[in-house]
């Protein structure tokens, strides 16, 4: 059973692959998951935080994964709301530079101040965003943010990325992965969501799922290329038929996220 379901995704990710280099587009994460390495976000494959130098996640003061994040400037890390409130600032660590969580690599920085905006409630609600304000800057690459709507185009081949788990229901990853999802239109949401909200969200997947973020990646990043287009939200059971993941729809946030995170914006008490 499991055997043929393997050889089933891995014929059509080879006829994907196919397909985008005889249409010439290029296969960003179309690569087939190694015999040894078990696929995943859900349906994905290992990443680089080389190639993704902005992807973080964040633990609690025992140093347990719980979710991800995004660095937006030196002193700045967007995550999703519900993220950000699920552990005292005091105890929330972001970890950056670090692909495997079981490694010491990179760097761990602790949060001065949280902004999230006074309307968030419940990600089913939408206005799922904060910004975390380091209390040391990081020496890695920010990633860009949307300055129009045209990545949010249906079918826009985005990719995924975080530590969560990689089944429904199953454990979560030690090491970076990613995923590659294509944007779902607004009335292909509201389809799968009788409450989704075409302003503050975005839905990213495919109409037979087997491919999608899971719980543990929440407010990390969806990207295209280097720009930031979604941060992991929610979504009804993972990489399940007709259910996209979720995504806070970033463009919405941009200018907000932008001056949040500029260093030159003090804190005074
Ligand atoms: N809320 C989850 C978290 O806190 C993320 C769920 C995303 N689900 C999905 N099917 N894309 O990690």
């Amino acid at each position: 059973m499991a055997k043929h379901r393997r050889r089933d995704r891995r014929f059509r990710f080879a006829l994907a692959a196919v397909i985008a280099a005889a249409a010439s587009v290029p296969v960003v994460a179309a690569a087939m998951p190694s015999t040894s390495a078990r696929p995943d976000i859900v349906g994905g494959t290992e990443a680089s935080v080389r190639d993704y130098p902005y992807a973080v996640f964040l633990t609690d003061k025992s140093g347990n994964q719980f979710c991800g994040g995004v660095i937006v400037s030196p002193t700045a890390v967007a995550t999703a709301a519900h993220c950000a409130k699920a552990v005292a600032r005091t105890d929330l660590r972001v970890v950056a530079g670090r692909q495997d969580k079981r490694t010491n690599d990179g760097k761990v920085v602790s949060v001065r101040d949280v902004w999230i905006p006074s309307s968030f409630s419940d990600p089913g609600k939408g206005d799922d965003v904060a910004v975390l304000k380091l209390s040391q800057s990081l020496p890695y690459r920010t990633v860009n943010l949307p300055g129009d709507d045209s990545l949010y185009a249906e079918g826009t081949k985005a990719t995924v990325l975080g530590w969560g788990r990689t089944a429904d229901g199953g454990a979560r990853s030690d090491v970076l992965r990613s995923a590659v999802v294509p944007v779902v239109s607004d009335d292909g949401c509201r389809s799968s969501y009788s409450n989704y909200d075409s302003r503050s969200m975005v839905c990213a997947g495919y109409p037979q799922g087997e491919i999608d973020a899971c719980q543990g990646d929440s407010g990390g990043p969806l990207v295209v290329g280097d720009t930031l287009i979604g941060i992991v939200s929610w979504g009804d059971g993972c990489a399940r038929p007709g259910k996209p993941g979720v995504y806070t729809r970033v463009i919405t946030y941009a200018d907000e996220i932008r001056s949040e995170a500029d260093p030159s914006r003090r804190v005074f008490w």
